[in-house]
């Protein structure tokens, strides 16, 4: 059996460690010979490299491990390149979500002015990582999950047409591993899902079992009482009380839609109002993960360098991440696994923007995703869906070709965002707070009334 060659770019992230573990426990169904990690901050990846380094030597240390903030010596000689990174780091996603609060928006990481802010970094940051790829490892695939992937996907779409990317995001494998839970099933995978909308911004049709059983009616019923909250345990990676707030409010986005099942970020754009009362503009997410899963992880990586061992460590699998691992074998193996991922429609929803980003189910081959066909779409989501694409397509646009007003368009048409004025006022706080990281914008008329 051939042995594969993965580099991870954002080595330093919190989610490797889990991500190393998951691999590790998978080495039977998808071998490894050589892991690299990649990011541009030493530091900080030193410290999950020498960890990992140390859970690579006692359970396979017959793969080579390498850590490197040299482009070159990441990207030789690799098959895939798994590629999670955050440009801007926490320090910049708490901005993110504080710029817009101060000014009565939500502020959330991938949702309205937070996510096109965070887009308009990572746009760039993705982008090298692909060129990267194409120049020392030419028939390498990237597996991206990066954030915010609609808008990353849409850049790469238009910036990078040709390049082996695939777009994915573990909400939808987390929410089905949730209704597997609520049904009493084994798996997810003993549920054949039927699915349509953008990334962060979709419904559930259709849920069968491997029978053909609908499964709905018994989901509903659920979801119309606790949402997606189940007592059967959630995964390790949303256990905290704000997650729990967040699948407790599915009851009020299903309740809008019955026939569908909602992906959970829909609160953001549905019920921004409650979102916002329900924030704190002093403490958001970003300090929330700071306080909690950064300080674990990388508490538990530097035990592990200090005495040499695992022994007694709590870093765990990410047992949900094993959809990575299934990604990457559909692509190795052409397993033909059905998917979600982001890709672009062509006429996969009929009455939909044929060039929009869309995450629908595929069927994964050596040759990438088969979108299969979802028909036409009803008034409702095809209303918020053309209007969220818009706000996606022109932040790239924006990041493209320099255009101050884009952007402005960009904040202004997302459905969280109360007014031009108040769109303006974020975005030129947001300038600010991007300096370094997105490039100049070009202003092409200014707002006569501003003050008014
Ligand atoms: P993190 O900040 O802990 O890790 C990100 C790492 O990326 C950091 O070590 C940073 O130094 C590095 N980095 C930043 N810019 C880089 C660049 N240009 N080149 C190389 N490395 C760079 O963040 P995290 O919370 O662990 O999340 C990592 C990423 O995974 C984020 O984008 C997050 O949104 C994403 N994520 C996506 C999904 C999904 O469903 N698609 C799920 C979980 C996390
Ligand atoms: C889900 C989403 C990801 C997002 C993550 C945020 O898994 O699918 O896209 O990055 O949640 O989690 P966090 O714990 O960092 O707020
Ligand atoms: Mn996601």
């Amino acid at each position: 059996m051939k042995k594969y060659s993965i580099v991870i770019a954002g080595g330093g992230s919190t989610f490797t460690p889990g991500i190393v573990l998951m691999l590790l426990d998978n080495l039977n169904k998808f071998p490894i010979r050589k892991l690299k990690f990649y990011d541009n901050d030493e530091e900080r990846q030193s410290i999950v490299a020498g960890a990992c380094e140390i859970i690579i030597k006692e359970k396979a240390p017959e793969i080579e491990f390498v850590a490197t903030t040299d482009p070159e010596e990441a990207f030789t000689d690799v098959d895939f390149v798994m590629a999670h990174i955050r440009v801007g780091k926490y320090a910049m996603r708490e901005l993110d979500e504080k710029i817009p609060l101060k000014h009565g928006v939500v502020g959330q990481e991938t949702c309205g002015p937070g996510g096109i802010a965070y887009g308009m970094r990572s746009i760039g940051g993705v982008l090298e990582l692909v060129d990267y790829m194409e120049q020392y490892s030419p028939n390498a695939w990237m597996l991206n999950y990066s954030n915010p992937a609609a808008i990353v996907a849409e850049a790469t779409r238009r910036l990078r047409p040709n390049s082996k990317i695939l777009n994915i995001c573990d909400m939808p494998v987390a929410t089905e591993d949730l209704m597997s839970k609520i049904l009493g099933l084994s798996s997810r995978k003993e549920m054949n899902v039927r699915y349509y909308g953008l990334n962060h911004f979709g419904w559930w049709t259709d849920i069968r079992d491997n029978d053909g059983n609908d499964l709905m009616p018994k989901l509903k019923e659920h979801v119309r009482q606790y949402g997606y909250v189940t007592n059967a345990g959630q995964n390790e990676q949303h256990i905290e009380a704000s997650w729990n707030d967040t699948f407790l409010k599915v009851r009020d986005t299903y309740a809008m839609d019955p026939e569908t099942l909602p992906n959970t970020y829909l609160k953001y754009y549905l019920f921004p109002d409650y979102v916002v009362e329900h924030s704190n503009s002093e403490y958001t997410r970003a300090n929330e993960v700071m306080d909690g899963r950064e300080k674990f992880v990388f508490g538990e990586c530097e035990k592990v360098i200090k005495q040499q061992s695992t022994e007694g460590i709590k870093l765990h699998t990410d047992d949900h991440a094993s959809y990575i691992v299934d990604l990457a074998r559909a692509i190795a193996y052409n397993t033909h696994e059905r998917m979600l991922l982001i890709v672009e429609n062509k006429g996969a929803i009929e009455n939909f923007d044929p060039t929009a980003m869309v995450e629908i189910p595929c069927i994964v081959g050596s040759n990438g995703p088969e979108p299969l066909s979802i028909g036409t779409i009803p008034q409702f989501q095809k209303g918020l869906m053309e209007q969220q694409v818009s706000v996606e397509k022109l932040v790239v646009e924006a990041w493209a070709t320099g255009s101050y007003q884009r952007l402005w368009q960009a904040l202004t048409l997302s459905k969280t965002v109360p007014s031009a004025k108040v769109a303006k006022d974020i975005l030129d706080d947001l300038i600010e707070a991007n300096k370094e990281y997105w490039p100049e914008l070009k202003k092409e008329a200014e707002l006569v009334t501003a003050n008014v």
